[in-house]
């Protein structure tokens, strides 16, 4: 197979980005080559409220199209681009805004709590936002006699209810297919083979629901098991004295994890975990999306006014 040289486009977009003035924010599950020229990477909140602290007034969103609303929800007065208009997210996706609409109908008391991971036009609709890091804190916030719709990750949700004990939670039944494609199966096969291993899990897998009942029954008692957000999971793997790490998440998440712990492994629960939106984003249409100023991803004012008050409800609480 033949390595590309990737260095001379590499380094047009460091000048043409110092040129512009623009900055560039990665996902942790970009691929290493758009990683390597961002200024900032890390997970879609995260990089969401920076991008309203970074001085540049153009940002250059490398993620799925939530992540660059959201980053234009909380900062409207920037310029948000998206290299590729095609790189959607199937969580996103598995609820629209009549179905939800309609959900609220049926429950007209409940508080409807969503992730991050929705339109804006769903976030207009929500009370409170949540992300994986927070979803547990914001539903402990939330009077217990109070009703909870909660959207749309049905995993997230199941993780979240059983963490707060609730009771009166309903969960939309929808799932990210990267995450729900990570089998116990999977796991199982990668602990056995690295027995020391710590094993970290992003609460979108279909493995957490099972996981979580095989931890409190000592199924696990070798393998220390921590159900975490992507930066959640950076800032464990770093601190922690294991040496050996089994991950559960989206494959482009070991690359950081690699360069910041050169001394210690991390293998996939699952090599097939890739996230094909997230990977449409190229080291071409990030050069593309800098010269053509192009794919500016802004919401109605109307819509995001309305979604930024759900993510500041959850920004007063976390
Ligand atoms: P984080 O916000 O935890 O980075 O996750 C985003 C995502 O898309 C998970 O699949
Ligand atoms: Fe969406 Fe799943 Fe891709 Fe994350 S990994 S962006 S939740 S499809």
């Amino acid at each position: 197979m033949q390595v590309q040289d990737t260095s001379f486009l590499k380094n047009e977009i460091m000048r043409l980005k110092k040129e512009k003035d623009v900055v560039i924010l990665a996902h942790n599950y970009e691929i290493p080559d758009v990683q390597d020229v961002a200024d900032f990477t890390g997970d879609s909140l995260g990089l969401s409220r920076l991008a309203a602290t970074v001085p540049q007034k153009t940002i250059l969103f490398c993620g799925v199209h939530f992540m660059a609303e959201t980053a234009s929800i909380i900062s409207p007065e920037k310029r948000v681009l998206l290299p590729s208009l095609e790189a959607g997210c199937s969580l996103s996706d598995s609820i629209t805004v009549e179905e939800l609409r309609n959900w609220k109908k049926q429950h007209p008391n409940a508080i409807s709590v969503g992730y991050v991971n929705t339109t804006a036009e769903i976030k207009s609709e929500l009370d409170y936002c949540c992300t994986s890091s927070n979803a547990v804190n914001v539903v402990k916030a939330i009077p217990e006699d109070k009703e909870i719709l909660f959207l749309p990750d049905m995993f997230l949700g199941s993780y979240v209810a059983k963490m707060t004990g609730r009771k009166n939670m309903h969960i939309w039944a929808g799932e990210c297919h990267v995450h729900a494609g990570i089998t116990p199966e999977d796991v199982t096969k990668k602990l056995q083979s690295m027995k020391d291993a710590e094993f970290v899990i992003h609460p979108e897998c279909s493995c957490t629901t099972p996981m979580m009942y095989d931890v409190a029954d000592g199924s696990y008692d070798d393998n220390k098991v921590s159900i975490l957000s992507t930066e959640g999971m950076l800032n464990h793997v770093s601190k922690s004295k294991s040496k050996n790490f089994v991950v559960a998440t989206e494959t482009g998440i070991l690359y950081r994890m690699k360069k910041e712990n050169p001394e210690k492994t991390f293998i996939p629960a699952s090599e097939k975990a890739e996230c094909e939106y997230m990977k449409m984003i190229t080291l071409e249409k990030v050069h593309d999306a800098l010269i053509n100023e192009r794919n500016v991803i802004s919401v109605p004012k109307k819509i995001a006014d309305k979604a930024r008050l759900a993510i500041d409800r959850m920004l007063e609480i976390s």
